[in-house]
Order: structure tokens, then C-alpha cells, then sequence
């Protein structure tokens, strides 16, 4: 596997102290990485306990972390703790909880945790708006629950406002029975729309309008097309209408008397457990969406209070960047192996490549080492079908997290089987390789992967997967010294598109 070619000392790049740690972090790593060999099948050759000492199992989570198929030894998790460490992790944990501005380029908090979580840090005015927020939704849950009439909701939004519900609704709509069918309506283009409002009946739908600005272009276009289908039935808008959104003042410029607020300390990509996951709760009721906050307060503690070898989001974190850094890898695939998790590796690109895709510092410095690798995955056992035969014999490797779960929702046991065979002969596959006289049959093995397990697809073990990529994330953001927070990468075409739309409307006059 081919290193990075040597980086210049620490002391000739500019930028903050900060940047430079990580800097000399990583040039460690790199020493750490070129003065060992890690040959998978040696390590396990070399430690009959290598499975059980690079495994951690939660069981509030109701989670099973095996990464012992990563090119790591123990003195590689000693190096991953003290880069963490200088990285002043914990302060930055602590920094958030309390609600201090980190998302520095808009001046805001970061406190999505405190959504599901009770922490002696977090600002009491904080919770008390989080309880405000949940008893509302519960209120209009409990009344829309007893309504009869309505079988179908139509729920518009897109990016942090589509993603993390719908991947949700998705993945728990074969364990719970949902009350309401949902329609996600998340894009422009009209065959979506089209597809949707000719199979249902206005009269029976409640329509959802989530959005944190109330600006996004998609949303307001397809929330317009939608009030115009409504009111060509002469159907109630505010009977049929809810907005949840942080810009309350938008909002009501379209006469919608039911809005559900949230703070501006909710990140879009990381709303999903305010009053943005109201179609969960509607679907599955009050329990349910306690469930799954439940499932990542767990994480929360654990994330918040363990040390770094007993912390699943942290070193999943450090081994992604070991990877990034250090071996150069670009991609990183996540494939889960369950097929009500569909919607997870879509969610996931955007938690992770808008948090981190970024190439300046906190110190408004380009930096001088890579960030947020390209994520992609389709769930197994598709992907096998697909590009598995890169993952197996490409000219790259690419570090892989297959994601399954040790408990069928489902009544065929021999289909479950083999789904699990499937995914744990596939990492076994990446890990050993095979010789074989004809080159075509070559695999060329020692490529890395994690293995998560989920117990069960329920909401508290969904909620503990998702809170573990959020806090993976966070934790890679902090050594990278970026801000995970904003996203001004995706105004400029936002703003292209405006131009060009103010452009044909004129040439149209
Ligand atoms: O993709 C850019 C973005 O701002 C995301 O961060 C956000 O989740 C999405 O657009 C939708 O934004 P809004 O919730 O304000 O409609």
C-alpha cells in the first residue's frame, strides 16, 4: 500500500497552533505507519485474542463494534488516543455542551445533543425550549393519531430535511406499523411531484413543509404546488398544512397557522431528533421517537464519558483519519448490510462530506492535509453485485464499514443467514485475500474494514447508529480544526441558479 510521499516539517506551514498539532499528529502517524508493517492476517496470527481486543460491545446501545480487520496494533491505539488528546477533544465536547458559538463562521451553537440528552453543561434555557418543542409535537401526534381521515402525508424538504426522517421512517417501517403512509417530496423536478399528487386524494393528506431557512428553493416551489393542489379542492390549508422550520416569520407569510420551531443551534444535517423528525413521531407514535432519542442519549454518554478505548464514535473517527492521512485513501465506503438501512449511506454523505468537505481551517488558512473522503455504499447484498469487485481487486484500497444486525425482524431465518454469512465473508474476503497461479483469480487482500452490528433494526438501536456517526464526525472535525457546521460550499450554485432563473423570467417578458 503506497504512503504518502513525505510532507514538509511541521514549522514550515502557516495557520494557528491548532492546525499544526494536527499537522505533527499526523506526521507521527506516518512515522508510526512506516516503521511497522500491518499484514492483517500476521496480526491475527501474532494475538489468538485479536477479535475480542479490538472489539467493544454496548449493550444500552444495543451495538457490537468490531474493528479488529483495521492495519492497526495496540501502540497504533495508543498514538490514536494521544493525537485525540492534543487535539483537546474533551474541551471541545465540553465547548459544545455548553453552548459556546463553535460553529464560528455563523456564530452559533452546536447543541443537536442536547435534543436527546440531559448533561449538567447544557444551558437549562436549552432544555427548557427542547421540552417545549417535543410536548407540542406530542400534542399534535396524540390529535393527527386519532384522526381517521388522514392516510397519507406528504412530507417536503430536502437535504437535513429529507435525509434523516426519511431515512428513519424507512428504517423503522418494518418493525413498527406505520399510521400514515409518507411520500418524501424533496426534489424539483416535477415528475417527482407529478408521481405524487396523482395517487393520493387532497382531502386525506396532511402535508409537512420542513425546512430551516423556509427559503430552499425546491421546498418553496414544491410547497406552492402543493397549497394551489389543495386549494383546487378547496381543502383547508391550515388543516392540512404544517411547517416546521427555525424562520417562523417565513413561514407564516404563507397563512400555515400549525408551525413547529426550531433552534438555530440545530444543524439541518443533524435536526432529525427536533421537531424535524415530527413525521417520525406521526408514523410511530410518541414511544417510538423517545425510543430513538433514547438509543443516542446512550451514545451521548458513552461518546461524552468514555476513554478512547472503550469509545466507538472516537475511534472510528481516528481510524478514518489514519486512512485519510496517513495511507491516502480517498474513499470510504459504508455498506449496510440490511435492507431497511437504504436510505442510511445517502444520509450519511451528506453528515459526512458537507460537515468536513472543507479546505480551510478554524484559523481561515488553507490547510495542509486532506479532509473528508468521498463516501459512497449501497446496501448488501446488492453491493456484492455492484463494486465489490473493486473493493476485491481494484488498484486502490478502500476501508469499508459494514453495518448489519444479529436479530431478524422478519419470519425467514435462512434469508437472515445468509445475509450475515454474506457480510461477514465479505470483510473476511477483504482481510485474507487469495494467491492463486492464474492472476485473474488474485485477490490481493489486507484491506480494512469495521464491522458494526446492530442488535436489533429498532428505534434505539438506530438511534445509538446515528448518534455514532454524528460523533465520529465531530471528533474528526476537531482534529482536523475545521468547522463542521456551516456549509457555504453549496450557496454558490444556489446563487448561479437564482441568477439564471431571474435571466430566463426577464427574457421571457
Ligand atoms: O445543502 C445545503 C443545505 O443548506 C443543507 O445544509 C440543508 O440541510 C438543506 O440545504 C436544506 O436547507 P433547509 O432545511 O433550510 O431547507
Amino acid at each position: 500500500m503506497n504512503m504518502q510521499e513525505k510532507t514538509p516539517d511541521v514549522d514550515s506551514i502557516t495557520g494557528l497552533y491548532d492546525s499544526k498539532k494536527a499537522y505533527s499528529s499526523i506526521i507521527a502517524m506516518q512515522k508510526h505507519a512506516s516503521n511497522n508493517e500491518f499484514i492483517l492476517n500476521n496480526l491475527f496470527s501474532q494475538d489468538d485474542n485479536r477479535l475480542q481486543n479490538f472489539s467493544i460491545h454496548s449493550t444500552n446501545a444495543g451495538m457490537h463494534f468490531d474493528f479488529s480487520k483495521n492495519l492497526i496494533d495496540h501502540a497504533t491505539m495508543d498514538i490514536f488516543a494521544k493525537c485525540l488528546k492534543d487535539a483537546n477533544i474533551q474541551q471541545y465536547i465540553n465547548d459544545m455542551l455548553c453552548g459556546k458559538c463553535i460553529n464560528q463562521s455563523e456564530q452559533r451553537p452546536v447543541l443537536h445533543v442536547a435534543l436527546r440528552s440531559f448533561h449538567p453543561l447544557i444551558p437549562k434555557n436549552v432544555v427548557n425550549e427542547v421540552n417545549l418543542s417535543l410536548a407540542k409535537m406530542v400534542d399534535f401526534c396524540h390529535v393527527m393519531r386519532a384522526n381517521n381521515n388522514i392516510t397519507d402525508i406528504i412530507h417536503i424538504g430536502i437535504g437535513g430535511s429529507d435525509l434523516g426522517p426519511k431515512m428513519v421512517y424507512h428504517a423503522l417501517e418494518h418493525t413498527y406499523k406505520s399510521k400514515f403512509k409518507v411520500h418524501f417530496l424533496n426534489n424539483i423536478d416535477g415528475a417527482q411531484l407529478e408521481h405524487i399528487l396523482d395517487r393520493l386524494e387532497a382531502k386525506n393528506t396532511l402535508i409537512i413543509s420542513c425546512s430551516k431557512t423556509f427559503t430552499t428553493l425546491e421546498t418553496c416551489a414544491n410547497l406552492d404546488a402543493c397549497i394551489a393542489w389543495l386549494n383546487l379542492y378547496n381543502i383547508s390549508i391550515s388543516k392540512h398544512v404544517v411547517a416546521i422550520t427555525a424562520n417562523v416569520e417565513q413561514a407564516k407569510k404563507y397563512d400555515i397557522e400549525q408551525i413547529f420551531s426550531f433552534e438555530q443551534w440545530v444543524g439541518g444535517r443533524f435536526s432529525l431528533w427536533s421537531s424535524v423528525g415530527l413525521v417520525i413521531m406521526l408514523c410511530y407514535g410518541e414511544q417510538v421517537f423517545k425510543e430513538l432519542l433514547a438509543g443516542a442519549a446512550h451514545v451521548d454518554k458513552e461518546f461524552i464519558n468514555n476513554d478512547f478505548k472503550q469509545n466507538i464514535p472516537q475511534i472510528l473517527a481516528m481510524l478514518g483519519i489514519w486512512y485519510r492521512n496517513v495511507f491516502n485513501l480517498q474513499q470510504y465506503c459504508v455498506s449496510a448490510y440490511a435492507e431497511n438501512l437504504h436510505g442510511f449511506t445517502a444520509y450519511l454523505q451528506q453528515l459526512d462530506m458537507e460537515s468536513n468537505g472543507k479546505s480551510v481551517g478554524m484559523d481561515n488558512r488553507l490547510l495542509p492535509y486532506h479532509t473528508a473522503p468521498i463516501v459512497f455504499g449501497e446496501v448488501g447484498t446488492h453491493c456484492q453485485h455492484a463494486y465489490f469487485q473493486l473493493l476485491h481487486q481494484g488498484t486502490q484500497s478502500i476501508p469499508v464499514d459494514f453495518i448489519t444486525y444479529k436479530h431478524a425482524h422478519h419470519k425467514y431465518a435462512r434469508h437472515h443467514d445468509i445475509l450475515l454469512q454474506n457480510c461477514f465473508a465479505q470483510a473476511q474476503a477483504l482481510m485474507i485475500g487469495q494467491y492463486d497461479n492464474n492472476a485473474n483469480l488474485i485477490h490481493i487482500g489486507n484491506r480494512p474494514s469495521n464491522t458494526i452490528i446492530l442488535d436489533y433494526i429498532n428505534a434505539n438501536c438506530i438511534g445509538a447508529l446515528l448518534a455514532t456517526y454524528e460523533h465520529k464526525i465531530f471528533t474528526q472535525g476537531v482534529f482536523w480544526h475545521i468547522n463542521s457546521f456551516d456549509q457555504w460550499g453549496v450557496e454558490f450554485g444556489k446563487k448561479l441558479a437564482n441568477q439564471q432563473l431571474e435571466l430566463a423570467k426577464r427574457m421571457q417578458t
